[in-house]
């Protein structure tokens, strides 16, 4: 793998919508992708990122979440499963890959997830609140699903103009900064 900063993929990218491959073993390689996956979500101010947001259709994610109580919760997951799931909580969304559109999306309140971290251990990691939602956008990304896909119908109609025309790559709006709305 070469060493170029990687490329954030945006709406319209086929990527986005294919289902990642699950990651055979946890090699250096991954751990390249992974730091090089950190890179870009930093550089873009974003809380979470999956690898096909960035071209790469492989089961992996990185997020770095801060809670209401401050603590922070940075973690890659490779093959990530929801082992468990409570409630439904409605909040704001944004995507690094759709720049400019927010929109409240129903989640799992609470969920433990499954996956291997960077070593290739296998780690369980119970989220809520804000790690929760960031933890489920990321593993939409991996099955091709985008936060929009999540909306009522309604709601989706009124975006389709502003997504066809950033479909047709000419009307990315940059994303405005900073947002008040995560962004993953
Ligand atoms: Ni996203």
């Amino acid at each position: 793998m070469d060493r170029k900063p990687l490329q954030l993929r945006y709406y319209g990218d086929p990527t986005l919508r294919r289902k990642a491959d699950a990651v055979e073993t946890v090699d250096p390689e991954t751990r390249r992708i992974i730091e090089a996956m950190f890179d870009c979500m930093y550089r873009e101010r974003g809380i979470g990122l999956a690898a096909p947001q960035v071209g790469i259709a492989r089961r992996i994610f990185v997020v770095d979440v801060e809670g209401e109580g401050g603590e922070r919760t940075k973690l890659a997951l490779v093959n990530p499963e929801i082992k468990e799931k409570r409630g439904s909580v409605t909040g704001e969304e944004g995507c690094l890959s759709i720049p400019g559109i927010h929109e409240d999306v129903k989640r799992h309140a609470e969920v433990v997830f499954e996956g291997l971290n960077e070593r290739g251990e296998r780690v369980l990691v119970p989220a809520q609140g804000l790690l929760a939602r960031a933890l489920q956008h990321e593993l939409d990304h991996l099955d091709g699903i985008l936060f929009i896909d999540r909306l009522s119908a309604i709601r989706r109609k009124l975006l389709e103009p502003k997504l066809a025309r950033m479909q047709a790559r000419d009307d990315r709006e940059p994303e405005p900064s900073p947002s008040a709305t995560p962004s993953f």
